[in-house]
């Protein structure tokens, strides 16, 4: 099944809008995003002109990692509604002509999951613990971790339980946070429920999966430690042979659908290069691209990555400018010199230089063959937040690291609807404060107020969407580059569509062309000013 005159699937070319659902509406009043608050605002994301939604997790959880710890994988958090509620909001997503992805975190489960409590109850060498990976400690009262591996938001990797007799007992590993045991997918029971969870949300109509953490599943089951080992090139955490049968039996499993449903991993591999053992047509549809999202505003860099992209990966690896674990990308291309990788730099960003290159960014990756991926809020232009106070921050690797790292709060501060709102719009009349505060710079960014004025961003994203959709640019995915100055970037796709993007600091020609078909900012006659991109029809 396709939705494709050339019968590609309807992925492999889609704008996929990233929806952070605490951050995104809220229906309820409460100031937490919700069910209700999407469904409410559907009309705006159809109009806006994306292809389908991508939602983090709904499922029931504890809220240590913003939903990334699931207590039950088969019903909705009431924080976010109800599974009815959920199972609407995927007929309401269909009947505006959108598709809708959810997220599958099965690399690990919350510490309240029923599976890691009756883990805990059951005590040493019980079948139940099993399905984690508890381990004896080290040292002559076992009271050092079983192996050397960090938890990736800070602190060791694993986190000693109080055995059912009152004793000090054993340790279970844990990637991320401590409310977030790893799963063992040795364990034949992990593997079959995860298909079930898999075919409980195909049975839903939803349309795909963004796969959390996809290539952690599977662990070197000898745990070996890691210090010493500096020049191995794949850790015993990731990247495991393992993996790829757990894929091809999911693939299997989507492919059974008549929906056309897609597995996107997110893996963070480097180089690019790793993912293609993943993409050979039996397991993931595709993963992100975040090479792609690291880069500093250098067209050397982003040509390379462009090529490398192309020609290891092929298309099907999404373009991605930002997403709800990293630095806005507004803000990363508005601080001082060739821009920074997604460690928030020190320093203040330049926040209009970040808004010119965050438009010029955006015409860049939807003028790339192959599909976009955008989070919610860059329509807006929105920036980080770096001044949320301590007391407020809810990412675990605020604590994790003594607070050291200040986490990943900043971009997924509530959106602004309406500026003359309170709270500007994110929740009904009479709402609680959004859970966190927006900055009152934010006003002019509320969608209603950008809504209709052509030089917005916002109306820059509608149009730059509407045209993608009407331009046959999308059929092949060939690229061309053409003849272009330092610092510029500029190619030829089918249809004699052509994109020019400037990232160098002086005014250069645009190439030749017939029309301007749309550009980021203004342009001076014939030329591109520095941080600027414009779609062209070509000439000849
Ligand atoms: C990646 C998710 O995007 C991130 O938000 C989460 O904290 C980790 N995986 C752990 O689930
Ligand atoms: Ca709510």
């Amino acid at each position: 099944m396709t939705d494709r005159p050339d019968g590609l699937p309807w992925h492999h070319n889609a704008v996929v809008y990233e929806v952070y659902l605490r951050s995104f509406a809220d229906g309820n009043g409460d100031g937490i995003g919700d069910l209700a608050g999407l469904r409410s605002r559907l009309p705006y994301l159809r109009d806006l002109g994306v292809d389908a939604l991508w939602l983090t997790p709904w499922y029931v959880s504890p809220m240590a990692d913003g939903g990334y710890d699931v207590a039950d994988y088969r019903d909705i958090d009431p924080l976010f509604g109800t599974l009815a509620d959920a199972e609407e909001l995927i007929r309401a997503v269909h009947d505006v002509g959108l598709k809708i992805v959810i997220d599958i975190v099965p690399n690990h489960c919350s510490d309240q999951h029923p599976w890691f409590t009756a883990a805990v109850a059951a005590g040493p060498g019980r079948p139940e613990r099993a399905k984690f990976w508890f381990r004896p400690g080290r040292g002559e009262n076992g009271d050092l971790p079983p192996n050397d591996w960090g938890s990736m938001f800070g602190g060791p990797a694993w986190t000693r339980v109080t055995e059912p007799d009152g004793a000090a007992g054993q340790w279970y590993l844990h990637l991320y946070a401590r409310e977030q045991p790893d799963l063992n997918w040795d364990n034949p029971e992990v593997r079959a429920e995860f298909e079930s969870i898999l075919r409980f949300w195909l049975d839903r109509d939803v349309d795909g999966f963004r796969i959390d953490v996809a290539d952690f599943l599977v662990k070197d089951p000898q745990l070996p430690d890691v210090a010493g080992h500096a020049a191995r090139t794949t850790q015993p955490w990731e990247d495991q042979d393992g993996l790829h049968d757990i894929y091809r039996a999911w693939r299997k499993l989507v492919d059974s659908y008549p929906r056309d449903a897609v597995l996107i991993g997110e893996i963070w591999l480097k180089p690019l290069t790793r993912l293609r053992p993943f993409l050979l047509g039996d397991q993931l549809h595709t993963a992100f691209n975040f090479d792609f999202m690291g880069l500093p505003w250098n067209a050397g860099r982003f040509r390379q990555t462009i090529d490398t992209t192309l020609t290891s990966i092929g298309a099907a690896a999404p373009w991605v400018l930002s997403n709800h674990d990293v630095t806005r990308h507004l803000t990363r291309y508005g601080r001082a010199g060739t821009g920074s990788e997604w460690q928030p730099d020190p320093g203040t960003p330049d926040l209009t230089l970040g808004t010119r290159r965050a438009r010029a960014a955006l015409l860049l990756s939807l003028a790339l063959p192959g599909s976009s991926y955008l989070y919610q809020g860059e329509e807006l232009g929105l920036w980080e937040v770096e001044d949320i106070p301590d007391e407020l921050i809810a990412d675990p690797i605020f604590e994790r690291t003594d607070h050291f790292i200040r986490g990943r709060d900043g971009c997924r501060v509530p959106l602004p609807w309406q500026a003359a709102a309170a709270g500007f719009g994110f929740g009904p009349a009479g709402a609680k404060p959004p859970w966190l505060p927006q900055p009152e710079a934010w006003r002019e960014l509320a969608a209603d107020s950008q809504a209709g004025d052509p030089d917005s961003i916002l109306e820059l994203y509608r149009s730059a969407l509407r045209l993608r959709k009407t331009r046959s640019l999308l059929g092949a995915d060939s690229l061309t580059w053409l003849d272009a100055a330092d610092g510029v970037l500029a190619f030829a796709r089918p249809d004699g569509f052509g994109c020019a993007v400037n990232l160098s600091a002086r005014t250069v020609p645009l190439p030749p062309h017939e029309e301007i078909l749309l550009a980021s900012g203004p342009l001076a006659e014939g030329l591109l000013p520095p941080d600027t991109a414009a779609w062209l029809r070509l000439a000849g």
